[in-house]
């Protein structure tokens, strides 16, 4: 029988600690499930310590998915430690996952500690993490730019301590390969107990190998890979879990090892990480692009229609790039809706239903074709929205060529003093151009003056009718954040987007202050 590897999802910390990628607390409860879904066998839901925010997202997802591993990362500190643990004992199967840094440059410049001091780091650490929970993974943080000598020394007190799960991180994607794969090797022949854990790879994509390293890795003997959706994570990335899992499958006669991973899952789980966080997938990108399927070429085309396997080395079905069997339109019932809603993997309460039922009616009145886009876009916008503390009533806008001064005309709702029934505010106020003119006035109506850092304007779906996705990123006195709208008209989509920017700002303060 083939080995196991275990994939370790990371989308949920080392992915959402990437720029523009925050989820809000109910948002990364989707994304949990899904990667239940998904079957992967561990995710990493956070880093407790980091902030009350994190601890809650830890907590809670702790406490709402089944039998799936689930880690909370901490520095090899006690009380990083605790933390960690206090949020991930809800789960049925907790694991921490405890960090210290092995090599020269880190130990001297981060921490000013000589090696014998981090021998000693880890030892306490692990052996303290080990009295909580036997299910315990330890990282030597920039193991591939650490003396090859001194890194086996660590691993070996790790797994001495009672570390189940060691892990090699490629932090600053700086291996190569062939020579990574020889670390693993080393190690696993090296060090007298590697027998006694799991050995496992986390391999950033500073110069494009995160795959290849990981793949190196798991030929080597690795048997845990620690990966992102779509490959999101700090800087460059994270090792794309689909691209993995493709390779392994794909090439089983060559790495011959297993995963639960449930392929027809990667299409879905990727799509629904895009639209959450309001980056859409590249059309180049990897098994999951649009164009990872697409055959434009007379040659490749004729190729394809004689036998698939031509130019087809894996099929759109296997990643589940196919369309739902149940389409909704203007006259779809809310039972279908809830149905396609299941199928789709959500598990939407009666109230979250009826909220997506009414935006998909209004949308079915005014566009052709319903597609799955469009209704993950309404889902996030209606059933996971964070507490409004404004929200968009009404808007128009005026603008076009030069000699007209681009203005708005806003309403919102203020929910700040009465969560039940908002003051009405109304504004009009003038830019530089529509879009400009709605933040202006929606700036007066709020009395903030955030900075616009990004903007982003994206189609849901193709077509001249398709819904605008929006996505903005501020920063209000320090606090960033990032806002998503969607709507048939983008200028709308716009303000939607702005306003819940401006509510998760809100929202984030009030965290601090709680903490
Ligand atoms: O890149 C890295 O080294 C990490 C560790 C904390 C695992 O993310
Ligand atoms: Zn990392």
């Amino acid at each position: 029988m083939s080995d196991k590897v275990f994939i370790f999802d990371t989308t949920l910390r080392d992915g959402e600690q990437s720029p523009g990628a925050t989820m809000n607390m109910a948002e990364k409860i989707t994304m949990a499930r899904q990667l239940e879904m998904l079957g992967v066998d561990i995710i990493e839901a956070g880093f407790p310590a980091a902030s009350q925010g994190d601890f809650e997202a830890v907590t809670q997802i702790a406490k709402s998915v089944g039998d799936i591993q689930v880690a909370g990362l901490c520095r090899a500190l006690k009380a990083d430690i605790d933390r960690a643990f206090d949020a991930v004992k809800h789960a049925k199967n907790p694991r921490i996952h405890t960090f210290v840094a092995t090599s020269d440059i880190h130990m001297k410049h981060k921490f000013n500690k000589e090696p014998e001091e981090i021998l000693e780091m880890t030892r306490k650490a692990v052996r303290h993490a080990a009295s909580l929970t036997p299910n315990v993974e330890f990282s030597a943080e920039d193991a591939s730019r650490s003396r090859w000598d001194f890194l086996a020394q660590v691993v070996e007190v790790a797994i001495e301590e009672g570390a189940t799960t060691i892990n090699i991180p490629d932090t600053v994607g700086y291996a190569q390969p062939d020579e990574f794969g020889k670390l693993i090797t080393y190690l696993l022949e090296t060090v007298p107990n590697s027998s006694k854990a799991v050995f496992s790879v986390h391999c950033h994509n500073d110069l494009g190998l995160g795959v290849a390293n990981t793949l190196a890795a798991i030929k080597a003997g690795a048997r845990q890979a620690e990966v992102t959706l779509s490959g999101i994570g700090e800087r460059a990335g994270n090792a794309a879990l689909e691209e993995v899992i493709m390779a392994l499958h794909t090439r089983k006669d060559y790495y011959d090892v297993e995963t639960s991973i449930v392929t027809e899952q990667l299409f879905p789980s990727c799509r629904r990480l895009a639209t959450t966080i309001g980056q859409p997938i590249s059309p180049y990108k990897a098994i999951v692009g649009a164009n990872a399927f697409a055959h434009e070429s007379g040659i490749h085309q004729d190729g394809m229609l004689k036998n698939r396997q031509t130019y087809e080395i894996m099929t759109p079905e296997s990643i589940g790039k196919k369309g739902t069997s149940i389409v909704i339109g203007k006259h779809s019932g809310r039972n279908a809706l809830g149905s396609k809603l299941t199928e789709m993997g959500y598990q939407l309460d009666d109230e979250q239903i009826a909220a997506v039922f009414t935006a998909v009616k209004t949308l079915a009145d005014k566009k052709e074709e319903i597609f799955d886009e469009d209704v993950e876009a309404l889902v996030l916008e209606e059933a996971y929205r964070i507490h409004d503390l404004y929200r968009v009533k009404e808007l128009s806008v005026f603008s076009g060529t030069a000699g007209v001064s681009p203005h708005a005309a806003i309403v919102l709702e203020d929910f700040s003093k009465d969560k039940e029934a908002p003051e009405i505010i109304q504004e009009v106020g003038f830019g530089d151009g529509p879009i400009n003119a709605v933040f202006s006035t929606i700036n007066k109506m709020v009395n903030r003056t955030p900075k616009l850092e990004l903007y982003s304007v994206n189609a849901v779906t193709g077509g001249t009718d398709a819904q605008g996705a929006v996505t903005v990123r501020i920063s209000d006195n320090g606090v960033k954040s990032i806002g998503r709208g969607s709507d048939e008209d983008i200028i709308v989509a716009s303000a939607k987007a702005y306003i819940n920017a401006i509510n998760r700002v809100e929202r984030m303060k009030q965290e601090k202050q709680n903490a």
